[in-house]
């Protein structure tokens, strides 16, 4: 077979692959019905997320309105915020990466960090359990439906 029939074969087969892990049902490994796994978000969460998006993940006071300097304070993660809103692939970028493009404007100036150098993928991943752990059955229902948890 020709070298360049080989690539495009490989080519294919690769983005099969890719194909297939996308449509598998929770890549990301967030799962609230994990005990051992909320446990440990929990743990992360108090340690480093507390102190911004309230103990009780309530956020912080007025979150909707941009304090002097533009930012936005700390939204709150139970079924009073947004943070539901947004497919869990979405979420997993935020804490890793912060605010930055594809999941907000390039030069957006804000208080979330990045907390892919702190925290490994599985703490990310745990966070993010605990964090699902505490919406209601209906914010359940709409993701189900929407297919917000799907990766
Ligand atoms: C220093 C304060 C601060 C800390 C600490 C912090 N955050 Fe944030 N976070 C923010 C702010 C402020 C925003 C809103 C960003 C914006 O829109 O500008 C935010 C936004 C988010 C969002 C997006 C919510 C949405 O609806 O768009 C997620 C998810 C998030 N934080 C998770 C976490 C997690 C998990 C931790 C701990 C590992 C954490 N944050 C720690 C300040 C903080």
């Amino acid at each position: 077979m020709p070298l360049s029939n080989m690539f495009l074969r490989s080519r294919r087969f690769s983005f099969l692959l890719l194909g297939c892990v996308a449509c598998s049902p929770n890549v990301s490994g967030v799962d609230p019905s994990n005990a051992t796994q909320v446990a440990r978000g929990a743990a992360v969460y108090s340690q480093l997320c507390a102190a911004c998006h309230g103990a009780n993940l309530e956020g912080q006071p007025d979150w909707r309105i941009r304090k002097t300097n533009g930012r936005l304070p700390a939204p709150p993660h139970d079924a009073s915020g947004h943070t539901w809103h947004h497919p869990t692939s979405m979420l997993v970028e935020i804490v890793r990466d912060g605010m930055v493009p594809p999941n907000a404007p390039d030069g957006y100036e804000s208080d979330m960090p990045a907390f892919g150098k702190t925290l490994s993928s599985d703490d990310i991943v745990a966070v993010l359990s605990f964090i699902q752990s505490k919406w209601t059955d209906d914010v359940r229902a709409f993701r189900r439906e929407n297919k917000l948890d799907i990766d």
